[in-house]
């Protein structure tokens, strides 16, 4: 069965997707509350499972750029439902790997993936797949906010119209996408207005809501506060933390506080000289439960790095 031909609906997680008693967000449409800077996500979320329920899997992944190996033997599994973020020092392969995820880096040349990454059990890059249909169940959202020269309505409505979804009625496909991705409220009366008349953090919401009108199942952010505000940031950090109850988001940041305060989970990565080739690759050296990670991690590097000792 192929994954890549029709949205299946999101999976059972286990994760309690009604409010309950102890949820602190105050009933529809009330504001999160304000979390402190750095208190782990997993404390006051959710129950993770030990292991992540995979979504996404990576065997023994090789990335090169031509002859230079960016990224070594990485293993991991993505887990449905979670956030995920990925950190590690400039240059360790944070991005390269993110856009492995959803064969972003065929658009490169000379970038080239072994080993074996599979989402729903089937490999991304096998022979029959379709890039295309891959990076639709697979989004991405980058760092600096890239809308579209068009309107806010354009933006959205460009690629359900470019994927050849079947649409009955593009208004509230539009209207759904920026409702989720919390913007409608401050958009919606200057629908046909250009992209580029928002701020910066509206703007990213709204590559947020394109990415969200394709009907992902995933959603990859490379770094996707650094261009922004700490207010326009908490923003987007809100907007993560409600988008996983629905998506599984997967982020690359430099800025450790954010990944302690949005992410189930942290891989941290590192690069060092191969001894073969004396390339500087990037490698995976721990993968864990965030508040582990942040607390008690168990490689020394990953606690210099943490503890700013270097990077
Ligand atoms: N398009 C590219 N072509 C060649 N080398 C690249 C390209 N993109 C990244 N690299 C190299 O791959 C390594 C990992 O880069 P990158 O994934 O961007 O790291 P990070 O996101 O962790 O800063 C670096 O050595 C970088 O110079
Ligand atoms: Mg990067």
């Amino acid at each position: 069965m192929s994954f890549f031909s029709t949205r299946t609906a999101a999976p059972e997680t286990g994760r309690t997707m009604a409010p309950t008693a102890d949820d602190d967000r105050g009933g529809p449409g009330a504001p999160p509350p304000a979390r402190p800077l750095a208190q782990p996500r997993g404390d006051q979320r959710h129950p993770l499972p030990d292991k992540p329920i995979p979504i996404i899997d990576c065997e023994n992944v090789d990335i090169y750029y031509g002859k230079f190996r960016a990224v070594s033997d990485v293993t991991m599994v993505f887990g449905r439902n979670e956030i995920t973020a990925l950190i590690g020092p400039s240059g360790c392969g944070k991005s390269t790997v993110l856009r492995s995820l959803n064969r972003m880096n065929d658009l490169i040349p000379e970038a080239r993936v072994t080993g074996r990454i599979s989402y729903h059990e089937q490999d991304i890059y096998g022979s029959d797949v379709d890039p295309i249909e891959v990076r639709r169940r697979i989004g991405m959202v980058f760092q600096k906010p890239n809308p579209f020269p068009k309107s806010i309505y354009a933006n959205v409505a460009y690629g359900p119209k470019v994927v050849g979804m079947d649409v009955k009625n593009m208004d509230d496909i539009v209207e759904e996408a920026l409702t989720r991705a919390a913007l409608w409220d401050e958009v919606k009366d200057k629908l046909k207005q250009s992209a580029y008349g928002l701020s910066g953090g509206q703007q990213q919401r709204l590559c947020i809501a394109r990415t969200i009108a394709v009907q992902p199942e995933v959603i990859l952010m490379d770094e996707p506060c650094s261009a922004l505000d700490p207010i326009a940031t908490a923003r987007i950090e809100d907007l993560m933390d409600e988008l996983s109850q629905e998506y599984t988001i997967i982020i690359v940041t430099h800025n450790m506080q954010q990944a302690a305060r949005v992410a189930d989970r942290t891989a941290f990565f590192t690069a060092r000289p191969s001894e073969d080739t004396g390339d500087r690759t990037g490698q995976l050296v721990e993968y864990d439960i965030t508040r582990k990670m942040f607390s008690n991690p168990g490689d020394k590097r990953t606690e210099d790095y943490i503890s700013g000792r270097f990077g």
